[in-house]
């Protein structure tokens, strides 16, 4: 079975760290996401994967070429113009079979896709939308299921009192290519405002299963910040390719730490990394691959990507930075969310 990834969103709530980036490539315990999504569905068994990706994302082809690196195949369907979610997956729709998964590529999900499958097959849907449960739906879509798991009403970020429950969509689709048949190509639809509801309204079979497991949509900064904490809490257990240390700590390769200096767990510093002289680095921290860090840093609940340097002597606290930044000899920074533009301004 393929998986396809639908990967083309402009990421507008995770900026400035996404400025010039597809949502799905931000950093996340010093890899790409879309890497982490890639490894989980390879865990489950699967093995082939189409990205739905807009034709200015040449970054995620770059990093994923055909998927061998990984031991998996991919396929790229590129959209000229944005399309939505229901127009991407139509746009894919020659590179898939007569059954496939949907992946929102920008969710964090740790649930067994068996059973999902599973039920799909036994309940003879045309779509099973993986559910999960959250105490604010009004951000999601928003599911009402009669009592055979059946999606009768499917509300896409309701207003809270509109909220029909506390279930919604995971952004995990089983779906039966019969499905695409009423979506017109190389539009702009939504399937969550048009295709779900369509479906529901005309008995198509739209039927929602509970997800087991842990679930973030990392699409907030606030909610990126916490995926990292559950990370080093290994409440989520993501594949860290650095190696635990001490209990913690985790180090990547070739990576150059001072004399004096003090990891606060949890902390990850990925490979090449030097740390000047008595630098204290952690709690909740993440050191990019490439990081230069002065003598005599504190950096606290911070996450570093790649390449950025902090000199001297200087403090960070609740913050994140994209790759390359660039921290002066002394400064002080206190919750700031910074990156570079293509142009090489900080912002
Ligand atoms: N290829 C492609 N083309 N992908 C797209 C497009 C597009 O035009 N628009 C969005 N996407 C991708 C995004 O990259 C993301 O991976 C996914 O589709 C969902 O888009 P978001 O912009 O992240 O939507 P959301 O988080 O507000 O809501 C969606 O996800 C929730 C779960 O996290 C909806 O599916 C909700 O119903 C759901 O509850
Ligand atoms: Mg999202």
């Amino acid at each position: 079975m393929k998986a396809l990834l639908l990967a083309g969103g402009m990421g507008t709530r995770l900026r400035p760290l996404t400025e010039g980036l597809p949502k799905p490539m931000a950093l996340v315990g010093n890899r790409p996401w879309l890497e982490h999504v890639l490894l989980h569905l390879k865990q489950e068994g699967i093995r082939d994967f189409v990205m739905a990706v807009h034709h200015s994302q040449d970054v995620i082809r770059h990093y994923f070429g055909d998927g061998s690196r990984w031991g998996v195949s991919i396929q790229y369907a590129v959209e000229q113009t944005r399309l939505g979610t229901a127009g991407a997956i139509k746009n894919a729709e020659p590179l898939l079979g007569d059954r496939f998964l949907v992946l929102n590529a920008d969710i964090i999900l740790r649930s067994p896709i068996v059973p999902l499958l599973d039920y799909h097959e036994q309940s003879g849907a045309l779509v099973t939308i993986g559910l999960t449960e959250v105490d604010h739906p009004s951000h999601y879509g928003v599911v009402e299921q009669d009592e055979r798991g059946r999606i009768i009403r499917f509300v896409e970020k309701p207003s809270l009192h509109e909220a029909p429950s506390r279930r919604i969509n995971a952004g995990l689709y089983v779906m039966e290519k019969k499905a695409l048949a009423s979506i017109p190509a190389q539009q702009e639809v939504s399937i969550e405002r048009e295709t779900f509801p369509q479906l529901i309204e005309s008995h198509g079979g739209v039927f929602g299963f509970l997800l087991g497991g842990y679930w973030l949509d990392m699409g907030t900064t606030d909610r990126y910040r916490k995926l990292h904490r559950d990370l080093l809490d290994r409440k989520i257990a993501l594949t860290l390719k650095e190696k635990e240390r001490g209990q913690g700590i985790w180090v990547g390769e070739h990576t150059d730490v001072g004399s004096g200096v003090l990891f606060v767990p949890p902390v990850l510093i990925g490979d090449r990394v030097r740390i000047g002289d008595r630098s204290v680095i952690g709690p909740y921290t993440v050191i990019g691959d490439d990081c230069e860090i002065g003598a005599q840093v504190r950096c606290s609940e911070s996450i570093l990507w790649d390449r950025c340097k902090v000199h001297r002597e200087a403090q960070l606290n609740h913050c994140i930075f994209g790759s390359g930044l660039e921290l002066g000899a002394g400064h002080l920074l206190h919750e700031a969310v910074m990156n570079v533009l293509p142009g090489g301004v900080a912002q």
